[in-house]
């Protein structure tokens, strides 16, 4: 099939994912020695795509995925909101493997429904009867799919992707989870990933040192941005698959903005190919823009749930004046001359390092401090802070 490269969902083909062969074989590696996996990296770098990749060519492995990423936006979640997208992952799992088929009954005894409710996701059935489900519920049904996976000869990866979430999760003990199958399930292992690296980071360490957990470790594998030459290669390749002949300059351009991000590649060949395919004019801003917004619903959210909106917009907006960096000092200075603020460098240390966990800025050198370096994030992230200024003034 032509015009893949460019497909702005996660791949699942390792001919479709471009130029990351060692980290499917790290992954491989990890997953074929039974130890635990963190894949690591800024949003749209490729996490969820390298898992799915990886997955996909190991035959003896049935899956169960755990999508946190659709977790919403708000502070904090019910433990119902985890059960529900733990027995969406589940029914998923065993709609593909029929030998799975009995785990939808113990899922369905436990909460009182038809078998028949689970595999339909029938959430008028279920919903109510969701919020008996707990963290022990969920150990249950893993434990039994790990149970028949050994019978017919297979192994289980519980993927929980976009795993810094859980913290959204009330009453659920990620340490607990983790420790059970690890204690219970020969079969099976486990793969996060994390876009909020710093925030992945912390949980992942935080349930290492944790004594039921001693001793374990998650093996990370950290995906990095494409260098300049893959960037371009990506692009070129891509264009070549959809039969469009395209200038060096706007290939270059384009290198220079997405500054190899993957994900920005992707949407930016896509968006080029179907307007030249289709005879629109083709506006590289547009595109930009239209990249822009995701980034900054991103951080609206995270300004949303967090304490200190009002200063993580003005730390962005300061850095933003400064030609997108700046020391400490310059930062604290001109955040207290533009927003008429006093804050002092100990408190703003405080917000910057919270921002570096999050991925919204980067730390450059001792005291140093950037915004990262693709348009798209610097401008998102600005309009971001701004709206946010403008509504609190
Ligand atoms: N190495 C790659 N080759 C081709 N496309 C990629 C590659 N890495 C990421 N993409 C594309 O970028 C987008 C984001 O990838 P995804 O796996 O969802 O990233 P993440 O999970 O890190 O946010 C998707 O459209 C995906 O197809
Ligand atoms: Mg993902």
């Amino acid at each position: 099939m032509a015009e893949i490269l460019f497909d702005t969902r996660p791949k699942s083909r390792r001919e479709d994912f471009f130029d990351r062969n060692k980290e499917i074989e790290e992954l491989k590696d990890v997953i074929l020695h039974k130890d635990f996996a963190a894949v690591l990296g800024i949003r749209r770098i490729g996490k969820t795509s390298l898992v799915k990749v990886t997955l996909n060519e190991l035959p003896d492995h049935i899956s169960l995925p755990i999508n946190l990423g659709k977790i919403g936006n708000k502070k904090s979640y019910p433990m119902d909101v985890f059960s529900r997208i733990f027995i969406e992952g589940a029914v998923e799992t065993i709609k593909k493997y029929t030998f799975a088929g009995k785990v939808s009954k113990i899922i369905a005894n436990r909460l009182g429904i038809d078998p028949s409710d689970i595999l339909e996701l029938n959430w008028v059935k279920i919903g109510i009867k969701l919020r008996e489900f707990n963290t022990q519920d969920v150990n249950e049904v893993i434990r039994a799919l790990d149970s028949v996976s050994k019978d017919n000869k297979k192994y289980l990866v519980v993927f929980i992707d976009e795993v810094q979430n859980i913290k959204k999760v009330k009453d659920f003990d990620l340490g607990s989870f983790l420790h059970d199958i690890y204690e219970w399930c020969e079969n099976t292992v486990v793969v996060v990933s994390g876009s909020f690296v710093g925030v992945a980071e912390e949980i992942l360490n935080q349930v290492e040192e944790e004594k039921p957990f001693f001793g374990r470790k998650f093996f990370r594998i950290k995906l990095e941005r494409f260098n300049e030459e893959t960037s371009k290669e990506f692009l070129s390749e891509g264009f070549k698959e959809e039969g469009i002949k395209v200038d060096d300059k706007v290939i270059e351009d384009a290198v220079k903005h997405f500054d190899g991000i993957p994900g920005w590649l992707a949407l930016f060949g896509r968006s080029y190919s179907y307007a030249v395919k289709h005879s629109h004019p083709v506006d590289i801003k547009v595109i930009l823009k239209e990249a822009a917004k995701e980034v900054s619903k991103d951080f609206t959210t995270f300004l949303k749930t967090s304490n200190s909106p009002t200063r993580y917009a003005e730390i962005i907006l300061a850095l933003s004046r400064l030609g997108n960096k700046g020391n400490l000092s310059e930062i604290r200075d001109v955040v207290n001359s533009l927003f008429k603020e006093n804050v002092e460098s100990s408190r703003l240390n405080e917000l910057l390092s919270t921002l570096v966990k999050y991925g919204f800025v980067i730390k450059v050198g001792r005291g140093k401090y950037a915004l990262p370096t693709d348009l798209p994030t610097k401008i998102g992230l600005r309009h971001s802070a701004k709206i946010w200024i403008k509504k609190m003034s």
